[in-house]
């Protein structure tokens, strides 16, 4: 027999259905045993009476967490006994057949509470059975509907959706690279991307125009609570528009999710209002703002643009100039001569979005004049031939017809955890790592064995413990 979902027996009053799921909980009261079934959709009671001697006998046995089939007749429930607070409240079954496929051990820790409460260690260790848990059940969901949402709107836009390669070469954005070891190619390596910013622009050149992606991004970084090693990114990238007309498209996006999804949720200003860095700094002292007026309302939605931050950053640490944002970026003074002799003077055409104090999107318009992106690759003290050993790829193709493109990549984690109001980035991804990258739940990263090393060409190399 077919198996329907719990919350599809209150159409069948009167007939025999059959349902399976996870038991919530068993209740005795007097002889009668009520089970709680659980499944994706939600709870169904069911009820067991001594009359059914075998079918009781087994439902004697039963415990939370077992997993269960069971054929029966939806009945209504006595006037007594209705539930109000769940869909199903008003029906009950009544068991002919069961069959249990699985037993359930007591779980480590209880799932019908927030989970706030239970360490996190525990929490992600055995993720399987935290996210059974309803709150995180419906982030997974309401994570869904953001990105089909997302998707839906760029596609009606004209956007095309393109998967860039995971296993590429090196892009800087800032943080250390994921490496992975070729072993066709003994010494050299793949590196996994930062975020998939050069094929987005080669694919400006390639002609797409709107390109767009759910893309995962690897960044070998210290986690935070708003980092990942892992995370994900709605990137974008355009050619032809201007900056104004990014910042506008990302807000009609915004606006538009905002209102299909969190209705509830209040908008602080529309438009979003456009801060300069250096007023940013000035005003707020950071150039994250947190323009919430009652920073204490989970509802209140205060986005943000910053423009116009600096191109270049001094690091005192390596005594070189780095880009803020990264090298393709545009500066907002082109000529040559001006970017190399005064670094620390030129702007650029860069765009943050925050939201209530947290950047979750960042973006820019691209150079796209090959001449400026030696310049700037210079100034960060990269030389000639090491610029075309690492980009080449990248100033070849913009000798071949580059439009002048731009775009913007929204931090999608950040942005759920906020809409969502949850504390940090993992309790609306599914399988996080811990604060130090750890996979409790795989055990990763792990050891693996010598042939597989042998085969990569790689010798792992032993500290050597130094003596106290
Ligand atoms: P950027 O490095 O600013 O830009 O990243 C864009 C957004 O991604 C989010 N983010 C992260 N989220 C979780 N964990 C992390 N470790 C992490 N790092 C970044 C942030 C951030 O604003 N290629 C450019 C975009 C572009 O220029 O188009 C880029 O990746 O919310």
């Amino acid at each position: 027999m077919e198996r329907i979902l719990t919350q599809e027996t209150i159409k069948y009053l009167g007939k025999r259905v059959r349902v399976c799921g996870w038991i919530n909980s068993v209740r005795s009261h007097g002889k009668i045993i009520f089970v709680d079934l659980r499944d994706k959709s939600g709870i169904l009671q069911i009820v067991f009476t001594p009359e059914k001697e075998t079918l009781y006998q087994i439902a004697r046995k039963l415990k939370p967490e077992y997993v269960i089939g069971v054929i029966g007749t939806v009945e209504k429930r006595p006037e007594k006994m209705v539930n109000p607070k769940i869909k199903t409240g008003f029906v009950e079954l009544y068991p002919l057949e069961i069959e249990v496929f699985s037993k359930a051990k007591q779980l480590p820790f209880p799932i019908n509470t927030s989970g706030y409460e239970i360490s996190e260690e525990k929490r992600l260790k055995y993720r399987y059975i935290d996210l059974r848990r309803e709150r995180l059940r419906r982030n997974l969901e309401m994570r869904q509907k953001v990105i089909h949402f997302l998707r839906e709107f760029l596609i009606k836009e004209g956007f095309l959706e393109i998967e860039t390669p995971i296993l590429t070469k090196s892009t800087p954005e800032g943080a250390r690279d994921f490496l992975v070891p070729s072993r066709l190619y003994p010494g050299k390596f793949y590196a996994l991307p930062q975020s998939p910013q050069q094929y987005k622009q080669l694919l400006q050149v390639a002609g797409i125009e709107k390109y767009f992606q759910i893309a995962r991004c690897f960044r070998d970084e210290d986690p935070r609570a708003d980092r990942q090693a892992e995370f994900t990114q709605l990137d974008i990238e355009v050619s032809f528009f201007e900056q104004e007309e990014i910042l506008k498209l990302v807000e009609r996006l915004i606006l538009n999710l905002v209102k299909e999804l969190f209705p509830q949720k209040r908008i602080s200003q529309i438009p979003f209002p456009i801060i300069s860095y250096q007023k940013a700094l000035e005003k707020y002292k950071t150039e994250k703002p947190d323009l919430r007026k009652t920073p204490s309302d989970h509802d209140e939605l205060a986005f943000c643009f910053v423009v116009d931050f600096p191109m270049f950053e001094w690091k005192e640490k390596e005594n070189r100039w780095d880009a803020v944002h990264h090298p393709f970026t545009r500066p907002k003074t082109e000529a040559i001569s001006e970017i190399k002799k005064n670094p620390g003077k030129i702007l650029a055409w860069q765009y943050d979005i925050v939201l209530n104090g947290v950047e979750i999107g960042g973006g820019s318009l691209r150079t796209y004049k090959k001449e400026v992106l030696e310049a700037v690759f210079e100034v960060m003290g990269h030389k000639k031939e090491e610029i075309w050993e690492k980009f080449g790829h990248l100033l070849e193709a913009f000798e071949y017809g580059v439009p002048p493109h731009g775009g913007i990549a929204l931090g999608l984690d950040r942005f759920l955890s906020i809409l969502l109001n949850e504390p940090n980035i993992r309790e609306v991804i599914a399988f996080p790592k811990t604060g130090d990258n750890r996979d409790l739940l795989m055990n990763s990263p792990a050891k693996v064995m010598p042939e597989q090393l042998k085969e990569l060409h790689l010798k792992i190399v032993k500290e050597k413990k130094s003596k106290t």
